[in-house]
């Protein structure tokens, strides 16, 4: 593992920590990387209404997308689970819009990861390279 992927993988691990998921107990943690060299990170933030619940990965990207980063380069996304944690629809759709065909690096407490690109996760997607 490179030492940008280390230091991504520590920041999504410490992210995870902070995690508000009271209703689920499902902690999740995500550092996102800008073209700029700055790591934004996110966690995982529930609400008593459930359906509002936001996901560590949209939390690390709308953090740096309000503080005007561009050129996402790969994310690590961390879960304390043995199959592997991927973003959720609805976080891909996002992902795709703000950094097209992201690195995506998927990794849990025990050091298991797997690399893969947002495309493979989410083909032929909606976007506006179609209007
Ligand atoms: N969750 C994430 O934060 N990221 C994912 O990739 C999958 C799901 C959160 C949402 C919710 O707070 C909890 O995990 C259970 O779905």
């Amino acid at each position: 593992m490179s030492n940008v992927e280390e230091a991504l993988v520590n920041a999504a691990r410490l992210a995870r920590e902070q995690a508000r998921a009271k209703y689920s107990n499902f902690k999740v943690g995500s550092a996102l990387l800008c073209g700029d060299g700055r790591v934004f990170t996110g966690c995982n933030i529930e609400s008593s209404s459930y359906g509002l619940t936001i996901c560590s990965e949209r939390v690390a990207l709308f953090k740096a997308l309000s503080e005007g980063a561009d050129n996402f380069t790969r994310i690590v996304v961390v879960a304390d689970t043995h199959e592997l944690t991927a973003p959720c629809g609805a976080c891909r759709q996002f992902l795709w819009d703000y950094c097209g065909d992201l690195e995506i690096v998927l990794t849990n407490l025990v050091g298991k990861s797997k690399t893969l690109r947002l495309t493979q996760l989410f083909p032929e997607p909606f976007g506006d390279h179609l209007f």
